[in-house]
């Protein structure tokens, strides 16, 4: 049986191991390398009720947690899966796969808080879990690409997804990222584990390698899209140039505090607002309280949108050993000393909750077409809890290879990948094709720079009706230009730029249709939850062309 894993990260590895391992062969197709992967950058921990600490932690209470968390609207079988294999998850990693999670003194995988749970539930390896993890997976993945099993296309990405007339995917069109050279590759099974929509917001703490594309993609193709409103800002991050660096939650975990000034003492108002978790409260509701401190308040430290998060009480053995990758951040980006010095914070985009459309098992809308890790959307609901996602990914990763392995029938036939190869070489012809007098001269990077602009000014910590028609409209007008791109856009990149902004549409229009406030989607003009009409997903779907329709 031959798959197509499309992404190289934590599902994407996952769920190429499982698969080769189960006797498929597998090609993975990614832009880059995995040890370049945005998993590498994931720095706090893997959620697991191992109860290593002793406080009667459970399934139930992960489960929970997660359900709380998520307010609701998360998918409830596929989180009770989730919260009980995650455990046995934990284990693979560290014992198949030879992932070095931090240990105690008694040779136990050492547990830390994380927000939104009460009990130590996540596992880590100092403050690069996900380089960790990324290194016992490539390790694991080298023995199937050793045998042949797994093979990778690096280097390339994903033009177009290939559906036959029975909504069944036969394969993919992918593009040569150094030379254009357009391939088709037949499957009989396709898993999308492509990550976030950094792309369509341009400055977040992700890599904008994940640019949402292939999302897009998949809208284009007949997948539904699940909840792109519910956007996670992570409350503690630094401004950077183009990126948001990250202060990994388990600064927060491991003691550290946040507080302003008010009246020339510290203020610590995330303990005064909520005495029983303080900084450890769920992270939207720690980011909208950094941000009432600075924009309503106006507290902001010097004035600015910073508030400051204290580590200095920790020991330097802590420091190094625990968050050693914060220690790295301040030191080698922000010429701060941590042990001595508060660091500056304020919320950035950080995670997509929304994303492909997926049962428990990892389906999409379409026959064949399977979706994991950050792309997809079915276990975070409206706010995802810290170490979720690297448990996500893993998990998603390893039911998609299980699903297709034991429903996925080999045969598909060349035809359509055939085909499809010949409609994509004539369509990038008659784009090559293009002369000056077709062109109204904008650039891929102003439509990138745009878009971001767009997205980023309606789709904050707190949206409202006006500022969100005005964004759908903006990119209606930014999309019209798409096809008056200046003569040196690849093909390529203009059906990538396509899928992009079919998804930024698609995201705004979702923001749109939930008139209430629930975890990360906050609307000034309709502050309530209102779970009578609003506790289940917003679902876009496409009519194949640039028509979208939201359900809820
Ligand atoms: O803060 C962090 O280390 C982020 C973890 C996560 O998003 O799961």
């Amino acid at each position: 049986m031959n798959v197509i894993v499309i992404g190289a990260g934590l599902a994407g590895l996952t769920a190429a191991i499982c698969a080769a391992e189960g006797g498929a062969h597998v090609t993975i197709v990614a832009p880059q390398y995995s040890e370049r992967a945005q998993s590498v950058m994931a720095m706090g921990g893997i959620n697991a009720a191992l109860d290593t600490k002793g406080e009667a932690d459970s399934v139930e209470e992960h489960f929970k947690d997660t359900m709380r968390s998520g307010c609701y609207i998360n998918d409830e079988a596929a989180v009770r899966r989730l919260a009980d294999d995650a455990p046995a998850l934990v284990e693979w990693l560290a014992g198949s796969c030879g992932v070095n999670f931090t240990r105690t003194e008694s040779g136990q995988i050492d547990l830390r808080y994380f927000g939104g749970q009460k009990k130590a539930r996540t596992a880590f390896a100092g403050a690069r879990t996900g380089k960790q993890l990324m290194t016992g997976l490539i390790a694991t993945c080298r023995r199937y690409e050793s045998d042949g099993s797994i093979e990778r296309l690096t280097g390339n990405s994903l033009l177009s997804l290939i559906v036959t007339d029975e909504r069944k995917c036969a394969g993919v069109v992918l593009c040569n990222n150094v030379t254009d050279e357009i391939t088709s590759i037949q499957a009989d099974a396709v898993v999308l584990c492509t990550g976030g929509a950094n792309g369509i917001y341009g400055k977040t703490t992700g890599s904008v390698m994940n640019d949402g594309s292939a999302t897009g993609l998949a809208l284009e193709a007949g997948a539904g899209l699940a909840n792109l409103e519910m956007i996670q800002y992570h409350p503690t991050t630094v401004d950077f140039g183009d990126k948001r660096l990250l202060i990994t939650e388990a600064a927060r975990g491991e003691g550290g505090r946040l507080y302003t000034m008010r009246n020339g003492e510290r203020w610590y108002f995330m303990e005064e607002w909520y005495p029983e978790r303080g900084a450890l409260m769920p992270r939207d509701v720690v980011s909208r309280s950094i941000y009432k401190v600075c924009n309503m308040m106006g507290l902001g430290i010097d004035g600015k949108n910073q508030v400051f998060l204290d580590i200095t009480m920790m020991s330097d053995e802590i420091i190094r050993t625990r968050l050693d990758e914060v220690l790295d951040t301040c030191t080698s980006y922000i010429n701060i000393d941590p042990h001595s010095e508060p660091i500056p914070v304020y919320p950035g985009i950080h995670y997509f909750m929304g994303g492909i459309s997926t049962d428990m098992r990892h389906r999409t809308g379409i026959e064949s077409l399977y979706a994991a890790g950050e792309c997809s959307c079915q276990y975070h609901g409206a706010n995802r809890l810290g170490g979720n996602s690297t448990l996500g990914a893993v998990h998603g990763g390893m039911m998609a290879a299980r699903t297709i392995l034991e429903e996925v029938s080999e045969g598909m036939s060349q035809s359509a990948a055939d085909k499809a190869l010949a409609d994509a070489a004539a369509r990038r012809a008659q784009w090559n094709a293009r002369t000056d007098k077709d062109l109204c001269s904008v650039s891929r990077a102003e439509v990138l720079k745009k878009t971001a602009s767009v997205m980023n000014s309606a789709m904050g910590i707190y949206r409202d009706g006006v500022r969100l028609n005005a964004a759908l409209a903006e990119l209606v007008e930014i999309e019209d230009k798409l096809d008056g791109l200046s003569l040196n856009t690849s093909y390529s990149d203009r059906q990538r730029l396509g899928a992009m902004l079919l998804l930024a549409r698609a995201s705004v229009m979702s923001a749109l249709a939930r008139k209430e406030s629930r975890g990360a989607h906050q609307r000034v003009d309709f502050p309530e939850t209102d779970d009578s009409r609003y506790r289940r997903s917003t679902i876009v779907t496409s009519d194949g062309g640039r028509n979208l329709r939201v359900d809820i």
